[in-house]
Protein backbone atom coordinates (compact mmCIF):
# COMPACT_ATOMS: atom_id res chain seq x y z
CA UNK A 1 0.00 0.00 0.00
CA UNK A 2 1.15 3.32 -0.88
CA UNK A 3 4.19 2.11 -2.95
CA UNK A 4 4.98 3.49 -6.27
CA UNK A 5 7.54 1.68 -8.61
CA UNK A 6 10.64 4.27 -7.91
CA UNK A 7 13.29 3.28 -10.29
CA UNK A 8 12.91 0.49 -13.07
CA UNK A 9 16.11 -1.06 -14.06
CA UNK A 10 17.83 0.70 -10.89
CA UNK A 11 18.75 3.89 -12.98
CA UNK A 12 19.30 5.67 -9.78
CA UNK A 13 19.34 3.11 -7.14
CA UNK A 14 22.18 2.82 -4.89
CA UNK A 15 22.24 -0.48 -2.83
CA UNK A 16 25.20 -0.43 -0.50
CA UNK A 17 28.52 1.53 0.15
CA UNK A 18 30.97 0.43 -1.42
CA UNK A 19 34.91 0.98 -1.19
CA UNK A 20 35.92 -1.02 -4.50
CA UNK A 21 35.64 0.65 -7.74
CA UNK A 22 34.86 4.07 -8.74
CA UNK A 23 33.57 5.21 -12.29
CA UNK A 24 32.96 8.54 -13.39
CA UNK A 25 30.98 7.69 -16.61
CA UNK A 26 30.50 11.56 -17.59
CA UNK A 27 34.23 11.81 -17.56
CA UNK A 28 35.06 8.16 -18.71
CA UNK A 29 36.92 7.59 -15.31
CA UNK A 30 37.44 3.82 -13.67
CA UNK A 31 39.67 3.49 -10.66
CA UNK A 32 40.47 -0.04 -8.46
CA UNK A 33 40.40 1.43 -4.94
CA UNK A 34 41.69 4.25 -6.29
CA UNK A 35 44.22 3.20 -8.82
CA UNK A 36 43.48 4.48 -12.34
CA UNK A 37 42.56 1.72 -14.67
CA UNK A 38 45.01 2.36 -17.41
CA UNK A 39 47.81 2.14 -14.87
CA UNK A 40 46.98 -0.89 -13.65
CA UNK A 41 46.95 -2.26 -17.20
CA UNK A 42 50.24 -0.92 -18.13
CA UNK A 43 52.17 -1.92 -14.86
CA UNK A 44 49.89 -4.62 -12.86
CA UNK A 45 49.16 -8.32 -13.49
CA UNK A 46 45.29 -9.76 -13.18
CA UNK A 47 46.40 -11.44 -10.02
CA UNK A 48 48.09 -8.68 -8.29
CA UNK A 49 44.97 -6.59 -9.31
CA UNK A 50 42.87 -9.62 -7.68
CA UNK A 51 44.66 -9.13 -4.56
CA UNK A 52 44.05 -5.00 -4.49
CA UNK A 53 40.01 -5.60 -5.68
CA UNK A 54 39.64 -8.71 -2.78
CA UNK A 55 42.11 -6.94 0.17
CA UNK A 56 42.00 -3.45 -0.74
CA UNK A 57 45.47 -2.75 -1.40
CA UNK A 58 48.54 -3.69 -3.58
CA UNK A 59 50.08 -6.70 -1.82
CA UNK A 60 53.49 -6.79 -0.91
CA UNK A 61 56.16 -9.19 -2.17
CA UNK A 62 55.65 -11.48 0.51
CA UNK A 63 51.58 -11.57 0.24
CA UNK A 64 51.45 -11.72 -3.60
CA UNK A 65 53.60 -14.89 -3.45
CA UNK A 66 51.41 -16.29 -1.08
CA UNK A 67 48.14 -15.72 -2.91
CA UNK A 68 49.49 -16.50 -6.23
CA UNK A 69 50.48 -19.97 -4.57
CA UNK A 70 47.52 -20.32 -3.13
CA UNK A 71 45.26 -19.59 -6.23
CA UNK A 72 47.62 -22.02 -8.31
CA UNK A 73 47.37 -24.65 -5.87
CA UNK A 74 43.37 -24.79 -5.95
CA UNK A 75 43.18 -24.86 -9.51
CA UNK A 76 43.63 -28.51 -9.74
CA UNK A 77 39.87 -30.09 -10.08
CA UNK A 78 38.95 -33.15 -8.44
CA UNK A 79 39.11 -36.17 -11.08
CA UNK A 80 35.08 -36.59 -10.79
CA UNK A 81 34.17 -32.95 -12.21
CA UNK A 82 35.80 -34.87 -15.42
CA UNK A 83 32.55 -37.23 -15.38
CA UNK A 84 30.47 -34.29 -14.69
CA UNK A 85 31.63 -32.15 -18.15
CA UNK A 86 30.84 -35.31 -19.91
CA UNK A 87 27.39 -35.30 -19.18
CA UNK A 88 26.96 -32.72 -21.46
CA UNK A 89 25.31 -32.52 -24.95
CA UNK A 90 28.48 -32.51 -27.16
CA UNK A 91 27.41 -28.64 -28.79
CA UNK A 92 26.27 -27.65 -25.18
CA UNK A 93 27.47 -23.58 -24.92
CA UNK A 94 30.30 -23.29 -22.55
CA UNK A 95 28.67 -20.30 -20.75
CA UNK A 96 26.31 -23.08 -19.85
CA UNK A 97 28.70 -25.23 -18.71
CA UNK A 98 30.60 -22.93 -16.56
CA UNK A 99 27.38 -21.93 -14.50
CA UNK A 100 26.70 -25.29 -14.07
CA UNK A 101 30.46 -26.13 -12.94
CA UNK A 102 30.43 -23.18 -10.37
CA UNK A 103 27.51 -24.45 -8.58
CA UNK A 104 28.27 -27.98 -9.14
CA UNK A 105 31.89 -26.74 -7.53
CA UNK A 106 29.88 -25.72 -4.03
CA UNK A 107 28.63 -29.41 -3.70
CA UNK A 108 32.60 -30.26 -2.68
CA UNK A 109 32.94 -28.35 -0.26
CA UNK A 110 30.31 -28.06 2.65
CA UNK A 111 32.63 -25.98 4.79
CA UNK A 112 31.92 -22.95 2.45
CA UNK A 113 27.91 -22.84 4.08
CA UNK A 114 28.64 -21.77 7.33
CA UNK A 115 25.24 -21.04 8.72
CA UNK A 116 24.01 -24.11 7.44
CA UNK A 117 26.36 -26.14 9.52
CA UNK A 118 25.47 -24.04 12.61
CA UNK A 119 28.76 -22.58 12.54
CA UNK A 120 29.42 -18.65 12.75
CA UNK A 121 29.41 -16.82 9.38
CA UNK A 122 32.07 -15.06 8.12
CA UNK A 123 32.90 -12.14 10.25
CA UNK A 124 35.64 -9.59 10.86
CA UNK A 125 38.08 -9.75 13.55
CA UNK A 126 37.70 -13.68 13.25
CA UNK A 127 40.41 -15.39 11.89
CA UNK A 128 39.43 -18.83 11.70
CA UNK A 129 36.23 -17.71 9.45
CA UNK A 130 38.42 -15.28 7.27
CA UNK A 131 40.77 -17.82 6.88
CA UNK A 132 37.50 -20.24 5.61
CA UNK A 133 36.47 -17.50 3.97
CA UNK A 134 39.78 -16.58 1.82
CA UNK A 135 40.07 -20.69 0.81
CA UNK A 136 36.76 -20.57 -0.89
CA UNK A 137 38.51 -17.32 -2.89
CA UNK A 138 41.24 -19.03 -3.62
CA UNK A 139 39.13 -21.99 -4.85
CA UNK A 140 37.37 -20.32 -6.86
CA UNK A 141 39.98 -18.04 -8.59
CA UNK A 142 41.71 -20.92 -9.22
CA UNK A 143 39.45 -23.00 -10.61
CA UNK A 144 37.40 -20.44 -12.78
CA UNK A 145 40.55 -21.16 -15.52
CA UNK A 146 40.17 -25.13 -14.93
CA UNK A 147 36.35 -25.34 -15.45
CA UNK A 148 36.39 -22.79 -18.32
CA UNK A 149 39.72 -25.39 -20.04
CA UNK A 150 37.13 -28.34 -19.46
CA UNK A 151 34.41 -26.70 -21.33
CA UNK A 152 36.52 -25.69 -24.49
CA UNK A 153 37.74 -29.09 -24.37
CA UNK A 154 35.33 -31.10 -23.74
CA UNK A 155 33.68 -29.95 -27.15
CA UNK A 156 36.20 -30.51 -28.79
CA UNK A 157 36.97 -34.86 -27.42
CA UNK A 158 39.88 -33.96 -26.01
CA UNK A 159 41.48 -35.13 -22.77
CA UNK A 160 41.49 -32.77 -19.86
CA UNK A 161 45.08 -31.35 -18.70
CA UNK A 162 46.04 -30.66 -15.10
CA UNK A 163 47.01 -27.11 -14.60
CA UNK A 164 50.89 -26.82 -15.08
CA UNK A 165 52.93 -25.19 -12.32
CA UNK A 166 55.42 -22.74 -13.03
CA UNK A 167 53.42 -20.31 -15.63
CA UNK A 168 51.22 -17.34 -14.65
CA UNK A 169 47.46 -17.34 -14.08
CA UNK A 170 46.69 -16.19 -17.63
CA UNK A 171 49.99 -18.72 -18.93
CA UNK A 172 48.89 -21.78 -17.20
CA UNK A 173 44.71 -21.20 -18.70
CA UNK A 174 46.27 -20.72 -22.02
CA UNK A 175 48.37 -23.95 -21.84
CA UNK A 176 45.44 -25.60 -20.20
CA UNK A 177 43.51 -24.57 -23.11
CA UNK A 178 45.94 -25.27 -26.21
CA UNK A 179 48.39 -28.55 -24.90
CA UNK A 180 48.05 -30.77 -26.97
CA UNK A 181 51.13 -32.92 -26.01
CA UNK A 182 54.11 -31.59 -26.90
CA UNK A 183 56.86 -31.02 -24.33
CA UNK A 184 57.88 -28.40 -22.84
CA UNK A 185 54.95 -26.09 -24.04
CA UNK A 186 54.80 -22.90 -23.64
CA UNK A 187 52.03 -20.35 -24.62
CA UNK A 188 53.16 -17.35 -26.64
CA UNK A 189 54.18 -14.69 -24.11
CA UNK A 190 52.63 -11.57 -26.43
CA UNK A 191 49.48 -13.28 -26.27
CA UNK A 192 49.96 -14.52 -22.65
CA UNK A 193 50.21 -10.90 -21.69
CA UNK A 194 47.58 -9.45 -23.93
CA UNK A 195 44.87 -12.08 -22.42
CA UNK A 196 46.25 -11.11 -18.80
CA UNK A 197 45.81 -7.74 -19.76
CA UNK A 198 42.04 -7.99 -20.88
CA UNK A 199 41.42 -10.44 -17.88
CA UNK A 200 42.31 -7.27 -15.13
CA UNK A 201 39.95 -4.72 -17.17
CA UNK A 202 37.72 -7.06 -17.06
CA UNK A 203 37.84 -8.01 -13.19
CA UNK A 204 35.29 -5.74 -11.63
CA UNK A 205 32.81 -2.82 -12.88
CA UNK A 206 31.00 -2.07 -9.89
CA UNK A 207 27.23 -2.84 -9.70
CA UNK A 208 26.76 -4.63 -12.58
CA UNK A 209 24.05 -7.00 -13.45
CA UNK A 210 25.68 -10.06 -12.84
CA UNK A 211 27.62 -8.40 -9.48
CA UNK A 212 24.22 -7.11 -8.15
CA UNK A 213 22.65 -10.85 -8.92
CA UNK A 214 26.07 -12.54 -6.77
CA UNK A 215 25.40 -10.05 -3.85
CA UNK A 216 21.63 -10.70 -4.11
CA UNK A 217 21.97 -14.29 -4.37
CA UNK A 218 24.51 -13.82 -1.68
CA UNK A 219 22.46 -11.73 0.88
CA UNK A 220 20.27 -15.11 1.55
CA UNK A 221 24.03 -16.23 2.77
CA UNK A 222 24.49 -19.05 0.40
CA UNK A 223 27.34 -20.31 -0.12
CA UNK A 224 29.78 -18.53 -2.52
CA UNK A 225 29.84 -20.88 -5.26
CA UNK A 226 25.83 -20.76 -5.43
CA UNK A 227 26.17 -16.87 -5.65
CA UNK A 228 29.20 -16.90 -8.57
CA UNK A 229 27.12 -19.27 -10.65
CA UNK A 230 24.25 -17.08 -10.06
CA UNK A 231 26.18 -14.13 -11.07
CA UNK A 232 27.49 -15.87 -13.76
CA UNK A 233 23.88 -16.72 -15.26
CA UNK A 234 23.11 -13.31 -14.94
CA UNK A 235 26.61 -12.38 -17.16
CA UNK A 236 25.46 -14.60 -20.26
CA UNK A 237 22.87 -12.00 -21.57
CA UNK A 238 23.45 -10.65 -24.59
CA UNK A 239 23.26 -7.25 -22.76
CA UNK A 240 26.03 -7.97 -20.53
CA UNK A 241 28.67 -10.15 -20.78
CA UNK A 242 26.98 -11.61 -23.92
CA UNK A 243 27.77 -8.49 -25.76
CA UNK A 244 31.32 -9.53 -27.10
CA UNK A 245 30.03 -12.57 -28.99
CA UNK A 246 27.08 -10.50 -29.97
CA UNK A 247 29.45 -8.10 -31.56
CA UNK A 248 31.49 -10.40 -33.93
CA UNK A 249 27.84 -11.94 -34.79
CA UNK A 250 26.93 -8.43 -35.94
CA UNK A 251 29.88 -7.71 -38.00
CA UNK A 252 29.76 -11.02 -39.72
CA UNK A 253 25.81 -9.67 -41.02
CA UNK A 254 27.47 -6.35 -41.76
CA UNK A 255 30.12 -7.93 -44.14
CA UNK A 256 32.19 -5.11 -45.45
CA UNK A 257 32.76 -1.60 -44.61
CA UNK A 258 30.14 -0.99 -47.33
CA UNK A 259 27.08 -2.25 -46.04
CA UNK A 260 27.50 -0.35 -42.53
CA UNK A 261 25.70 2.64 -43.70
CA UNK A 262 22.56 0.14 -44.37
CA UNK A 263 23.23 -0.92 -41.18
CA UNK A 264 23.54 2.24 -39.40
CA UNK A 265 20.06 3.11 -40.58
CA UNK A 266 18.36 -0.23 -39.38
CA UNK A 267 20.11 0.57 -36.37
CA UNK A 268 18.02 4.23 -36.31
CA UNK A 269 14.81 2.61 -37.07
CA UNK A 270 15.19 0.40 -34.29
CA UNK A 271 15.62 -2.76 -36.40
CA UNK A 272 18.55 -3.68 -35.14
CA UNK A 273 20.45 -3.13 -32.00
CA UNK A 274 24.80 -1.76 -32.51
CA UNK A 275 26.04 -4.22 -30.20
CA UNK A 276 29.34 -2.82 -28.29
CA UNK A 277 27.61 0.53 -28.25
CA UNK A 278 26.15 2.44 -25.09
CA UNK A 279 26.71 2.03 -21.32
CA UNK A 280 24.16 2.74 -18.49
CA UNK A 281 27.21 4.36 -16.65
CA UNK A 282 29.73 5.64 -19.39
CA UNK A 283 28.15 8.84 -21.40
CA UNK A 284 31.19 9.22 -23.08
CA UNK A 285 33.73 6.19 -24.53
CA UNK A 286 34.53 3.34 -22.08
CA UNK A 287 38.02 3.83 -20.83
CA UNK A 288 38.73 0.17 -21.37
CA UNK A 289 37.76 0.24 -24.82
CA UNK A 290 40.80 2.27 -25.69
CA UNK A 291 43.24 -0.21 -23.42
CA UNK A 292 41.41 -3.17 -25.47
CA UNK A 293 42.16 -1.21 -28.78
CA UNK A 294 45.74 -0.76 -27.74
CA UNK A 295 46.14 -4.64 -27.31
CA UNK A 296 44.59 -5.88 -30.46
CA UNK A 297 47.29 -4.11 -32.07
CA UNK A 298 49.84 -5.95 -30.02
CA UNK A 299 47.69 -9.13 -30.32
CA UNK A 300 47.70 -8.49 -34.27
CA UNK A 301 51.14 -8.36 -34.46
CA UNK A 302 51.46 -11.94 -33.81
CA UNK A 303 48.03 -13.93 -35.56
CA UNK A 304 47.90 -10.88 -38.48
CA UNK A 305 44.73 -9.02 -38.57
CA UNK A 306 41.47 -10.52 -38.44
CA UNK A 307 39.53 -9.72 -41.20
CA UNK A 308 36.33 -7.93 -39.73
CA UNK A 309 38.55 -5.29 -38.55
CA UNK A 310 38.28 -3.16 -41.33
CA UNK A 311 34.46 -3.37 -40.97
CA UNK A 312 34.41 -2.66 -36.90
CA UNK A 313 36.58 0.50 -37.77
CA UNK A 314 33.99 1.57 -40.18
CA UNK A 315 30.92 1.13 -38.42
CA UNK A 316 32.55 2.61 -35.01
CA UNK A 317 33.87 5.76 -37.08
CA UNK A 318 30.34 6.12 -38.60
CA UNK A 319 28.30 5.83 -35.16
CA UNK A 320 31.01 8.33 -34.05
CA UNK A 321 29.61 10.89 -35.93
CA UNK A 322 25.82 9.91 -36.69
CA UNK A 323 23.32 12.55 -34.96
CA UNK A 324 21.31 9.38 -32.94
CA UNK A 325 24.16 8.04 -31.20
CA UNK A 326 25.95 11.20 -30.37
CA UNK A 327 22.41 12.35 -28.82
CA UNK A 328 22.32 9.84 -26.86
CA UNK A 329 26.00 9.65 -25.78
CA UNK A 330 26.37 6.01 -27.01
CA UNK A 331 29.90 5.20 -27.00
CA UNK A 332 32.00 2.00 -27.56
CA UNK A 333 32.36 -0.14 -24.88
CA UNK A 334 34.45 -3.10 -23.73
CA UNK A 335 32.85 -5.48 -25.82
CA UNK A 336 32.82 -4.13 -29.24
CA UNK A 337 36.90 -4.44 -29.47
CA UNK A 338 37.53 -7.30 -27.18
CA UNK A 339 35.83 -10.29 -29.71
CA UNK A 340 38.16 -9.58 -32.26
CA UNK A 341 41.28 -10.16 -29.82
CA UNK A 342 39.56 -13.65 -28.92
CA UNK A 343 38.92 -14.76 -32.92
CA UNK A 344 42.66 -13.74 -34.05
CA UNK A 345 43.92 -15.97 -31.00
CA UNK A 346 41.55 -18.80 -31.94
CA UNK A 347 38.72 -19.14 -29.16
CA UNK A 348 35.55 -20.02 -30.86
CA UNK A 349 32.86 -17.49 -30.66
CA UNK A 350 30.59 -19.12 -28.21
CA UNK A 351 33.13 -19.38 -25.59
CA UNK A 352 33.70 -15.22 -25.63
CA UNK A 353 31.65 -14.47 -22.78
CA UNK A 354 33.65 -17.72 -20.66
CA UNK A 355 36.78 -14.75 -21.36
CA UNK A 356 34.80 -12.39 -19.29
CA UNK A 357 33.39 -14.71 -16.80
CA UNK A 358 36.09 -15.99 -15.81
CA UNK A 359 38.27 -12.58 -15.28
CA UNK A 360 34.95 -11.11 -13.38
CA UNK A 361 35.22 -14.06 -10.54
CA UNK A 362 37.67 -11.48 -8.78
CA UNK A 363 35.39 -8.75 -8.75
CA UNK A 364 32.00 -10.77 -8.15
CA UNK A 365 34.41 -12.22 -4.95
CA UNK A 366 35.57 -8.69 -3.61
CA UNK A 367 32.02 -7.41 -3.43
CA UNK A 368 30.80 -10.46 -2.04
CA UNK A 369 33.48 -10.62 0.67
CA UNK A 370 32.86 -6.92 1.06
CA UNK A 371 29.04 -7.25 2.09
CA UNK A 372 29.34 -10.35 4.39
CA UNK A 373 31.83 -8.26 5.79
CA UNK A 374 30.35 -5.24 6.26
CA UNK A 375 29.28 -3.50 10.02
CA UNK A 376 26.08 -4.42 10.95
CA UNK A 377 25.87 -7.75 9.13
CA UNK A 378 24.19 -8.97 5.92
CA UNK A 379 20.86 -7.35 5.23
CA UNK A 380 18.59 -9.70 2.94
CA UNK A 381 18.22 -8.05 -0.51
CA UNK A 382 14.71 -8.27 -0.93
CA UNK A 383 12.57 -4.99 -3.11
CA UNK A 384 9.00 -5.22 -2.92
CA UNK A 385 6.49 -4.87 -6.38
CA UNK A 386 3.55 -2.29 -7.01
CA UNK A 387 0.71 -5.45 -7.47
CA UNK A 388 -1.13 -4.60 -10.28
CA UNK A 389 -2.81 -8.04 -11.05
CA UNK A 390 -6.28 -9.50 -10.76
CA UNK A 391 -8.51 -8.94 -7.21
CA UNK A 392 -9.69 -11.94 -5.21
CA UNK A 393 -11.41 -14.41 -6.87
CA UNK A 394 -13.04 -18.06 -6.57
CA UNK A 395 -11.30 -21.32 -8.25
CA UNK A 396 -12.97 -22.62 -11.44
CA UNK A 397 -13.49 -26.15 -11.70
CA UNK A 398 -11.66 -27.38 -14.92
CA UNK A 399 -15.12 -28.46 -16.38
CA UNK A 400 -17.01 -25.65 -15.91
CA UNK A 401 -14.29 -23.25 -17.43
CA UNK A 402 -15.41 -21.14 -20.55
N1 LIG B 1 22.28 0.54 -30.20
C1 LIG B 1 21.27 1.37 -30.54
N2 LIG B 1 20.60 2.16 -29.68
C2 LIG B 1 20.99 2.09 -28.38
C3 LIG B 1 22.02 1.24 -27.95
C4 LIG B 1 22.69 0.45 -28.92
N3 LIG B 1 23.69 -0.37 -28.57
N4 LIG B 1 22.19 1.37 -26.62
C5 LIG B 1 21.28 2.26 -26.23
N5 LIG B 1 20.55 2.71 -27.30
C6 LIG B 1 19.50 3.74 -27.28
C7 LIG B 1 18.21 3.21 -26.67
O1 LIG B 1 17.38 2.66 -27.66
C8 LIG B 1 17.65 4.47 -26.05
O2 LIG B 1 17.10 5.26 -27.09
P1 LIG B 1 15.74 6.10 -26.81
O3 LIG B 1 16.04 7.02 -25.66
O4 LIG B 1 15.47 6.81 -28.09
O5 LIG B 1 14.67 5.08 -26.46
C9 LIG B 1 18.87 5.24 -25.56
O6 LIG B 1 19.95 4.79 -26.42
C10 LIG B 1 19.22 4.97 -24.10
O7 LIG B 1 19.50 3.58 -23.96
P2 LIG B 1 18.96 2.64 -22.81
O8 LIG B 1 18.51 1.35 -23.43
O9 LIG B 1 17.98 3.40 -21.97
O10 LIG B 1 20.27 2.38 -21.98
P3 LIG B 1 20.45 1.35 -20.79
O11 LIG B 1 21.34 2.01 -19.80
O12 LIG B 1 19.14 0.84 -20.29
O13 LIG B 1 21.18 0.11 -21.49
C11 LIG B 1 22.90 -1.18 -22.50
C12 LIG B 1 22.57 -0.02 -21.53
C13 LIG B 1 24.37 -1.49 -22.36
C14 LIG B 1 22.08 -2.41 -22.11
C15 LIG B 1 22.55 -0.72 -23.93
O14 LIG B 1 23.33 0.40 -24.28
C16 LIG B 1 22.76 -1.83 -24.96
O15 LIG B 1 21.85 -2.64 -25.18
N6 LIG B 1 23.98 -1.92 -25.61
C17 LIG B 1 24.28 -3.00 -26.51
C18 LIG B 1 24.70 -4.24 -25.73
C19 LIG B 1 26.11 -4.10 -25.16
O16 LIG B 1 27.03 -3.69 -25.84
N7 LIG B 1 26.27 -4.50 -23.87
C20 LIG B 1 27.56 -4.47 -23.20
C21 LIG B 1 27.59 -3.45 -22.10
S1 LIG B 1 29.26 -3.09 -21.49
C22 LIG B 1 29.89 -4.54 -20.84
C23 LIG B 1 29.05 -5.15 -19.79
O17 LIG B 1 28.79 -4.54 -18.77
O18 LIG B 1 28.67 -6.30 -19.96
Amino acid sequence: KGLRVQDKGFLNTAVIRSEITYIDGDAGVLRYRGYPIEQLALKSSHLETAYLLIYGSLPTKEQHKFFEGEVMRHSVMHADAEGFFRSFRYDAHPMSMLTSAFSMLGSYYSEANPSLQGQRLYTQGDAASLATMDRQIYRLIGKATTLAAMAYRVRQGRNFVTPPTGLSYTGSFLYQMDHIGEENYTPNPVLEKALDVLFLIHADHELNASCTTVLQTGSSLVDPYSAIAAGCASLYGPLHGGANEAVIRMLISIGSPQNVPAFIEAVKRREKTLSGFGHRVYKTSDPRSFIVRKTADEVFKVTGKDELLETAMALHDAAMKDEYFIKRKLAPNVDFWSGLIYRAMGFPLDFFPVLFAVPRVVGWLAHWRQMMLQEGGVKIWRPRQVYVGAGKRDYVPVEERQ
